[in-house]
């Protein structure tokens, strides 16, 4: 029944002044996945890096870039990101005006898509895309910072999501980012989550030992 959980670091919560160095040092302790958070100042209040940042750390490793876009509108900046090196492009719905439209684009770029849902948003707006996408990503935290407490209540849309995906046979990366630690991350695997998102944790717990807080988060 256990499906292999995976590890998504993100470095929103390493430093900045040593990327390179942070993303090997997550490469070596296990991370399946590098979640990059981009922020707009504009979709989210708070704005981190450009697809300059990504091509230049792309070559410290060859793990998946995870890459979570919160900027609106999204399409244009689509061809940049995925040329920087993305291999997974995740967007949110209300960034786009039309998301079929937004899904091709990432598709057409050769790149895996994922649709982003915030905490109040409904996953209606995601069921007619399911078997369309290769991951949804449930936000536990409104987006925007590192280190906020986690929220339980969208444990029932991982749930749905799992319980829509599994009657229909559709393969799909089940996400969820924010807040996620030691204790709540068993109940997220539980309601069907297989990618875990970690920036705190991962970075901040045990004295930064990354390979310890990538495992304890993997085996919980
Ligand atoms: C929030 C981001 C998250 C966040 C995760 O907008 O999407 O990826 O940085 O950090 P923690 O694990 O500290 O909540
Ligand atoms: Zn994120």
């Amino acid at each position: 029944m256990s499906e292999a959980v995976k590890i998504s670091p993100s470095i929103l919560s390493s430093n900045f002044g040593k990327l390179g160095d942070e993303i090997v040092a997550l490469d070596k302790a296990g991370a399946d996945y590098i979640h990059v958070d981009v922020m707009d100042g504009h979709f989210v209040p708070n704005l981190t890096i450009g697809p300059e940042v990504i091509k230049n750390i792309r070559s410290y490793t060859k793990k998946v870039f995870d890459v979570h876009l919160m900027i609106s509108p999204v399409d244009k900046y689509i061809s940049e990101y995925a040329k920087a090196g993305a291999d997974i492009i995740t967007f949110h719905p209300e960034a786009t005006e039309n998301t079929q439209k937004t899904i091709d684009l990432i598709k057409n770029e050769g790149k895996k898509v994922g649709i982003s849902l915030k905490p109040k948003t409904s996953i209606d707006v995601v069921k007619n895309f399911l078997n369309k996408i290769d991951l949804v990503l449930i936000m536990s935290v409104e987006p925007g910072f590192s280190g906020q407490k986690f929220m339980p209540e969208v444990l029932s849309k991982v749930k749905e999501i799992k319980k829509i995906t599994k009657e229909k046979n559709i393969k799909i990366d089940i996400e969820i980012d924010g807040g996620i630690n030691f204790e709540n991350c068993k109940t997220a695997t539980e309601a069907g989550a297989n990618v875990l998102v970690s920036g705190s944790t991962i970075f901040k717990s045990n004295n930064g030992n990354l390979k310890k807080n990538i495992e304890l988060l993997r085996s919980s």
